[in-house]
């Protein structure tokens, strides 16, 4: 029975799976998605930071160690809100355990909206854009990460293990609800066109400023085999847009 992203989180075997997953040496989270995170959100001295489906909260620590005014994570699974308290007890952040869909958005309270490989859990993004803007200051910035489009269109490549050989790109244009079986778990993900992304962002007010697909950059990667590897597919899409002035 596949599950929604919180639930999915919140099952004993895929929360441990998980948790270990992100020890690993070169990561993609680590050797791809996070440096383009870093360099998209840019200075982020004195900024009041929201994040959307925060995990475990560890960038939270690391953002106000670095200067934040202030950090907020939602995290929808109570495991692994449990799991961001902790990590955050003795700094000035704060997790609410809330879906990034139920949680009331204050109005103008961010300067600085991140979102890393939640937004494919999430039904409609349409209303989740909206309110992401009106949370923002004028200027402020919202970065946010993705499973790329190429790897969420179809659920084939999920199931061929480490074995496989090629990645099945099929069903691109058909949008919608996707079944897959990932940590020992299954669960629901939803796919959208990198134009769907861009678009959404526009409709909601947005200003585009960049668009990345976490290209492989040797410098991040201990083990030049995974980095060899890393340059077949794009994981992720990542995409930074500003509230206008
Ligand atoms: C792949 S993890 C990424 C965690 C963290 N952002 C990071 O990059 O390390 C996705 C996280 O989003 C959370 N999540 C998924 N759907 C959510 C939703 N609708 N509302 C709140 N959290 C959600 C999951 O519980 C999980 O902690």
């Amino acid at each position: 029975m596949e599950q929604a992203g919180p639930d999915f989180y919140d099952d004993e075997a895929v929360f441990a799976s998980y948790m270990s997953h992100r020890q690993r040496v070169d990561t993609p989270n680590d050797t791809l998605e996070k440096p383009v995170i870093m360099d998209l959100i840019g200075c982020i001295t004195g900024k009041r930071i929201l994040d959307l489906g925060c995990g475990d909260a560890a960038i939270g620590r690391e953002l106000l160690h670095h200067g934040a005014a202030s950090y907020t994570g939602i995290e929808g699974s109570h495991k692994m809100a449990a799991v961001a308290s902790n990590k955050l007890a003795d700094t000035a952040g704060l997790v609410i355990e809330e879906t990034i869909e139920n949680w009331t958005y204050p109005y103008t309270a961010f300067d600085l909206v991140i979102a890393r490989l939640s937004l494919h859990y999430v039904a409609d993004l349409a209303p989740i854009y909206t309110q992401i803007f009106h949370a923002l200051t004028p200027a402020g910035l919202f970065v946010f990460s993705v499973e790329h489009p190429v790897i969420t269109s179809c659920y084939q490549g999920w199931t061929s293990g480490t074995l496989r050989q090629d990645w099945i790109v099929d069903n691109y244009f058909t949008t919608g609800v996707r079944v897959t079986h990932w940590l020992g778990g299954t669960v629901q993900k939803y796919h959208r066109t990198v134009e769907d992304y861009f678009h959404l962002l526009n409709e909601a007010g947005f200003m585009i400023e960049d668009l990345r697909e976490a290209r492989p950059q040797r410098e991040h990667f201990h083990d030049v085999q995974t980095y060899e590897r890393r340059k077949r597919i794009p994981l992720f899409l990542i995409l930074a847009a500003r509230k206008p002035v």
